[in-house]
């Protein structure tokens, strides 16, 4: 027998202001996205920004339905957007963050299931690592790729079957 320790190296930014000015502007778009979540439902705003190699930068926010599986998170809605429009472009960053009626939650967000499913699922595919700020009212987390956010990860191994 033996064990397998996992680990998660999180930097933490004690401000906003010891960020890039690059992620501070991702941060300031995640924000602004979150302001415009369709929410009704759970009263919990995200909102995620995503910074892709050519610069451009890509918002989405939560959008649920009174059907409530239909909604979706902010973190798919902004992938799923950018992979759309820019299928070959490479994602460098991902800033989410959310808010309820008191504000932008203390701690940082943390991303669902899926959507690190979904992440994970860009890096692959780009080849390319991108790291994850996680926005709390006042601590930004760092992560440096979304393996680390999903470790142990279904990456579809296996699924195609040899000629
Ligand atoms: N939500 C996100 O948008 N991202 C997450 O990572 C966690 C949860 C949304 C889904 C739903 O609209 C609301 O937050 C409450 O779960």
């Amino acid at each position: 027998m033996k064990s397998i320790i996992i680990s998660t190296d999180i930097t933490v930014y004690e401000s906003g202001t010891e960020l890039s000015k690059a992620d501070q502007e991702l941060v300031k778009a995640c924000k602004e996205a979150c302001q415009k979540a369709y929410a009704p439902y759970s009263g919990f705003n995200v909102g995620a920004a995503i910074r892709l190699a050519n610069g451009v930068i890509v918002k989405g926010n939560n959008q649920e339905n009174a059907a409530y599986p239909s909604g979706l998170c902010a973190e798919r809605v902004a992938m799923f957007y950018a992979n759309s429009v820019y299928p070959d472009v490479a994602v460098e960053a991902i800033a989410v963050v959310a808010m309820n009626d008191k504000g932008i939650l203390e701690s940082p967000v943390a991303p669902c299931g899926s959507c690190r499913q979904v992440l994970l699922e860009t890096e692959i595919r780009m080849k390319q690592q991108f790291y994850t700020l996680l926005v709390g009212a006042v601590e930004i987390y760092k992560i440096n790729s979304s393996s680390e956010l999903l470790p142990i990860s279904f990456t579809g191994q296996g699924l195609k079957r040899k000629k």
